[in-house]
Formats: C-alpha cells, sequence, structure tokens
C-alpha cells in the first residue's frame, strides 16, 4: 500500500478528546453492524470533515483498523487541512476508472488508518458516488477494516450524503450549535428517513463550553446563504 505522512494533524485538547471517545463509544454501542458510517449536516461549515476525521483518528487509536474515505467530491478540505507530505491520487480517479483502487488508497502515519482522498473535482460527482463502483467499494472496504468513516458534503445543499448513506450502515449529523434550526434539522432527518438509511444520531458541534453551558438559539446568520451553492465556490 502507498504511504503518507499527514503532517498537520494537531493533537487534541483533554476535552475534545473526551469528547471524540464517547462519540466513538456511542457509535460502537450502535451494533457490531454498524461499521460503515456516513457524516452529514444541514448546512456547509457545521464541522464534518473536522469531526469525522478526528473521529476515524480516535477509532484508530483505540486500535480499530479504520479508513477514512473523503467522498466530499465537491469541495474537499482534508488535502489542504492535513497536508499529505506528498501529491495523493483520490476517489474520483478510482470512480472514472482512471486508477485502481491500490493507487489510490493510503497508509498514513497514524497507526491503524488509512486515508481515501478525494482527487480532482468531477462534473458528476452525484452519479460517481451511486455507481456500482462505489457501491463495491463499500462492500470491499467493509470485510478489511472495523471502521469505514465517510465524510460528505451538506444534505441541506446537495443530495451526495443521502447517495453515499444508502449503502451506508448508518449516517450521522453534525450540527453546529446556534447556527441551525430546529425545522431545518427535521426537514433534513426527514429526508435521510426517505431514503434507505439509518440516522444514528446527532453530533453537536462547535458549542461554546466557557459560558453557562450550552442553550440553543437559533440566530439563522448561516440559513440560505450558502444554499444551492456548494462546491461552487473555491474555499
Ligand atoms: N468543534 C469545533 N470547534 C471549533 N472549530 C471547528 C470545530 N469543528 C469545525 N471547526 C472549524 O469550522 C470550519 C469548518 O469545519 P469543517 O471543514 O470540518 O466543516 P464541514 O462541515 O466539513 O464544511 P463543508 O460543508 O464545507 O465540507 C473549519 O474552520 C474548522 O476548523
Ligand atoms: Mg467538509
Amino acid at each position: 500500500m502507498l504511504q503518507i505522512n499527514l503532517e498537520k494533524v494537531k493533537k487534541l485538547d483533554f476535552r475534545s478528546n473526551e469528547a471524540y471517545k464517547s462519540l466513538r463509544t456511542n457509535i460502537q454501542f450502535c451494533g457490531k453492524d454498524v461499521k460503515e458510517i456516513c457524516f452529514t449536516s444541514c448546512m456547509p461549515n457545521e464541522g464534518k470533515s473536522n469531526v469525522s476525521f478526528n473521529l476515524a483518528t480516535s477509532f484508530a487509536e483505540s486500535g480499530k483498523k479504520v479508513i477514512f474515505v473523503d467522498a466530499d467530491l465537491r469541495k474537499s478540505v482534508i488535502v489542504g487541512r492535513y497536508k499529505p507530505d506528498h501529491g495523493v491520487m483520490g476517489l474520483t480517479h478510482y470512480l472514472s476508472g482512471q486508477n485502481e483502487f491500490e493507487e489510490v488508497r493510503y497508509t498514513s502515519n497514524i497507526e491503524n488508518l488509512d486515508v481515501v482522498f478525494t482527487g480532482p473535482v468531477p462534473p458528476n460527482p452525484a452519479e460517481l458516488l451511486g455507481s456500482e463502483c462505489f457501491i463495491e467499494l463499500l462492500q470491499r472496504l467493509r470485510v478489511e477494516y472495523d471502521y469505514v468513516i465517510i465524510d460528505t458534503p451538506p444534505l441541506g445543499s446537495v443530495i451526495d450524503s443521502a447517495i453515499v448513506a444508502e449503502h451506508c450502515d448508518g449516517i450521522v449529523l453534525v450540527i453546529e450549535a446556534n447556527a441551525i434550526s430546529y425545522k431545518f434539522a427535521q426537514r433534513v432527518k426527514k429526508q435521510l428517513e426517505k431514503g434507505n438509511c439509518k440516522l444514528l444520531g446527532a453530533v453537536l458541534n462547535k458549542v461554546e463550553v466557557n459560558g453557562k453551558g450550552y442553550y440553543g438559539k437559533y440566530y439563522g446568520k448561516y440559513y440560505g446563504k450558502y444554499y444551492g451553492n456548494y462546491g461552487q465556490d473555491d474555499n
């Protein structure tokens, strides 16, 4: 297998580390058949990539064999954020038939953690994620790993995560504290339930912990700001 060093993986502080341990434990309690888990959110920027990658690392640290699959084919930040020490091929190279899977799967400097990056943005992300090739890949990874953690785009913007989740064992909704209305979260939940995917639960992210604790209040600061433009800007 190809090797990379992720040069920018930060050590989590104590509190975050404990939070990921709880998330890990909660997922383990979902049952031993829950191995392939997809992460989505209502809106962009709620923290899916951060939460899913840290969770994958946390599982790997606990001795589980894990692969992190970056299936946000439209606007991935993983390569930019964690800085592999050399150029990488990605999922879109494989799904479009340009490379073998072994050419896009990397073993990392984090023990037990393998990674599949996204690759170049394709013109047809949803089709690639719904393809037989991707479905077969998920079946194969299920056999090879204890956990397959899949990062996807926000469901409030594009359909990709529901397509991926249909072939996973469950989906987790990452919700940014104070940014998403109850109604919007319910709408996304209903959309997930329409498909054949099991909502495992939600992660409340970016909670202000220094104040008086968390009391959800909707400010609406992001509502509608990015809707429909997901992946069309360059950040
Ligand atoms: N728990 C957290 N505390 C503080 N900042 C966070 C937290 N989680 C994520 N962030 C920050 O929020 C921003 C968005 O995070 P991230 O890229 O993980 O979100 P995303 O939901 O994957 O976004 P996108 O929809 O664009 O894929 C980043 O700058 C990240 O560092
Ligand atoms: Mg992301």
